[in-house]
């Protein structure tokens, strides 16, 4: 049964459990904030296990001036989406997988965290409370963000005394407005504290912001997005601002390894395996830059990316380009981890799960 929370319309009907979303415009979504009806909110105190979340109507939420996220950067996240499929059920894609990570990440960070069934139970609450902003196949996906911060008040550098574990989500479409991307190789700045022993292979919220400086340059020089090397020598690739990559070479597909300094991405880990199924050769490990800009085919992935193709890389004043188009195995890939997602194609690894 819904929350009761949920069953508070003036009619008496049950909000955000409706079919009805006759009034929303789906074409043309972009990857921007459409606020929905309902998140979940769950608190513990330090040293505590989460225990009862709640669906609560979405909007702002109140924190201590003091609150460990707001002044440390104690926080994380993950990004997962649900999905219509043609017959009307809802799928989720391996939620399991970010609840894993995010459990990682929270140790990482001295964060207790959501257990993996109270992150997918939580999960699925959330999507039933905003059913109504689940787009049609094809237009769209319902984007979550779970996050999991330090709510508690605290003057000085430590863990926060109190945390809070937040759902809320949009509906989404593309991440990038104009298909294949051009990206261009960032050499002065790395990817926040990304190093040997630093935090690139958990999803802190303190990865983020630092590329900022990097991207609005690229983008005001009409680049899509920026590619990350490596802090240790500066010849590897490693991801972009909220990407893995691929890169393609007579048929062998290459990626960096998860060696701590890039985020292992779930979407990454299914295509590897969707490309050995077909029975590619993939080697995960370093890649340098000359060796990127010789490919035939580059890609990226990510939750919120999905599979897109890059056009051209740029390293310095050198500009290499790549297959693009229906041809390429990156639209091969896209379309099978996208056909199991919407229920298309066989989840022969049960990778789905029915909301
Ligand atoms: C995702 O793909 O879900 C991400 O978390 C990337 C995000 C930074 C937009």
């Amino acid at each position: 049964a819904p929350p009761s929370i949920l069953r508070d319309n003036e009619d008496g009907s049950e909000s955000g459990l409706g079919e009805s979303h006759g009034d929303m415009n789906w074409e043309g979504l972009g990857f921007s904030l459409t606020p929905t009806d309902y998140m979940h909110v769950m608190k513990c105190s330090e040293g505590e296990k989460f225990s009862q979340g709640s669906i609560v109507r979405y909007g702002n939420i109140e924190i201590s001036p003091a609150a460990g996220i707001l002044n440390y950067g104690q926080g994380i996240f993950e990004g997962l989406k649900a999905y219509r499929t043609e017959d009307g059920r809802i799928l989720l894609f391996r939620p399991e997988e970010n609840a894993l990570r995010m459990k990682i990440g929270a140790e990482r960070l001295c964060m207790p965290s959501p257990s993996v069934e109270q992150f997918v139970d939580a999960v699925k609450k959330t999507v039933l409370a905003n059913k109504r902003w689940i787009p049609p196949t094809g237009k769209g996906t319902l984007y979550l963000r779970p996050l999991l911060m330090g709510t508690g008040a605290a003057l000085g550098v430590a863990p926060s005394p109190e945390y809070t574990f937040l759902i809320y989500c949009s509906p989404v479409g593309n991440y990038h407005a104009d298909g294949a991307l051009n990206l261009k190789v960032e050499d002065k700045f790395y990817r926040s504290i990304a190093g040997n022993g630093g935090t690139g292979g958990i999803k802190s919220v303190t990865n983020y912001a630092p590329v900022y400086t990097s991207t609005t340059e690229a983008k005001a020089n009409g680049f899509s997005d920026v590619l990350f090397l490596d802090s240790a020598t500066g010849k590897n690739i490693e991801e972009a601002t909220a990407c893995n990559v691929f890169v393609v070479k007579e048929n062998v597909i290459f990626t960096p390894a998860i060696d701590g300094t890039i985020l292992p991405g779930i979407t990454r880990k299914t295509i590897i395996d969707i490309a050995k199924d077909l029975g590619y050769k993939v080697v995960e490990g370093s890649i340098s830059v000359e060796e990127m800009m010789n490919a035939d085919e580059v890609f990226c992935t990510g939750t919120a990316v999905v599979v897109t193709s890059v056009a051209s890389v740029t390293y310095k004043d050198i500009r290499a380009e790549y297959k693009t188009g229906a041809k390429t195995l990156s639209e091969k890939l896209r379309g099978i981890l996208v056909g199991i997602q919407t229920g298309r194609v066989e989840d022969k690894k049960s990778w789905t799960v029915q909301v």
